[in-house]
């Protein structure tokens, strides 16, 4: 009997009664970068169309998210140059941008989930995740450290804190300092298969945070991997991950897809800088669609399995749902 697949693209009505997958503003995480100062909006050249923002900018800028329905923002700092070391002094600092920015948010608009990235590089002298010794980058004097810094954004009022720095064993850590100091309900987003990808570019420049030498190989993962994320995922969750990570998305979802069928808890994954520069760029050319381009690169990373999406067109999605 021949078969008519195509009765089922016929219409709009009927496409859309068949549809799998749909976006929702809550489906969305919306990162922010933020710097020292006041008054400042500045377009990031590698990112068109984002901004980095003072913090009583950025207060505004949360305010208006909310309003679209966007449920969750992942703050990210612009460490001034001198403040930055090969200890992450600063990240632990209670009056630190970070600590400062956590706080004013939270009172301007307490209901918003306020993540917070927890890693060092924006904080390191040599642009690491994590302290360095003769060239290499020190697991557990690293993952301590991270745990203060967890501490301190959830002591600021960090609803989640999302470690960004693949360091083992930190997520452990970071539980065990949670639960010591009585912080029952900070959650920890883990960025557990964290790739050395080439898509991060636009973000290390928005933050001037690229390494000083070297790459980020000895902690992030090889792109030809797929059972070390698996493993990853594993013991992020069993050392108490409330949501797992697959960063970047678009070149992993096979990753995503993986992981969601792997593990019970929420799965997230980050449409990185350079995935959204990308699009910005061939569609500043005339040679893509740059709307159809990104509904159709966002849709496909829910469709892959995510839950929940780190994305830079966030906003963008909102304003037109
Ligand atoms: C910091 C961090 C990075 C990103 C998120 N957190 C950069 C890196 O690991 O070098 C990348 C996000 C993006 O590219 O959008 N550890």
């Amino acid at each position: 009997m021949m078969k008519r697949p195509r009765i089922l693209r016929k219409s709009h009505a009927v496409r859309s009664m068949i549809r799998e997958t749909f976006l929702q503003p809550d489906d969305f995480i919306v990162p922010l970068f933020i710097e020292d100062g006041e008054g400042i909006e500045k377009e990031i050249t590698s990112l068109p169309g984002y901004f980095r923002r003072s913090l009583d900018r950025t207060v505004g800028e949360v305010e208006s998210l909310w309003k679209l329905g966007l449920k969750s923002v992942l703050l990210f700092v612009k460490v001034e140059e001198h403040l930055k070391d090969n200890q992450g002094k600063e990240a632990i600092n209670p009056e630190g941008l970070m600590q400062r920015s956590i706080k004013a948010i939270k009172k301007a608009c307490p209901e918003m989930c306020v993540m917070t990235d927890v890693a060092l590089d924006p904080y390191s002298s040599y642009g690491h995740d994590g302290v360095v010794e003769n060239g290499i980058i020190i697991n557990d004097k690293s993952s301590s450290i991270l745990a203060k810094m967890a501490l301190s954004h959830a002591k600021a009022g960090a609803d989640f804190v999302a470690p960004s720095d693949m360091m083992d064993g930190r997520i452990a850590n970071i539980r065990l300092e949670l639960e010591k100091e009585g912080f029952h309900e900070t959650g920890i987003m883990s960025y557990s298969a964290k790739y050395a990808s080439s898509f991060y570019g636009p973000f290390r420049d928005a933050l001037d945070s690229a390494p000083k030498f070297g790459d980020k190989k000895t902690y992030q993962m090889d792109p030809s991997n797929r059972l070390e994320a698996i493993k990853e995922v594993e013991l992020d969750v069993q050392e108490g991950a409330d949501i797992v990570m697959v960063k970047p998305a678009l070149s992993y979802l096979d990753i995503i897809r993986e992981v969601k069928n792997a593990v019970h808890i929420p799965v997230s994954a980050y449409n990185v800088s350079g995935e959204y520069a990308m699009l910005k760029a061939s569609a500043k050319m005339g040679w893509i669609d740059e709307n159809a381009a990104m509904w159709e690169s966002v849709l496909s990373i829910k469709r892959a399995g995510a839950d929940l999406i780190a994305s830079y067109f966030a906003k963008t999605i909102a304003e037109q749902l």
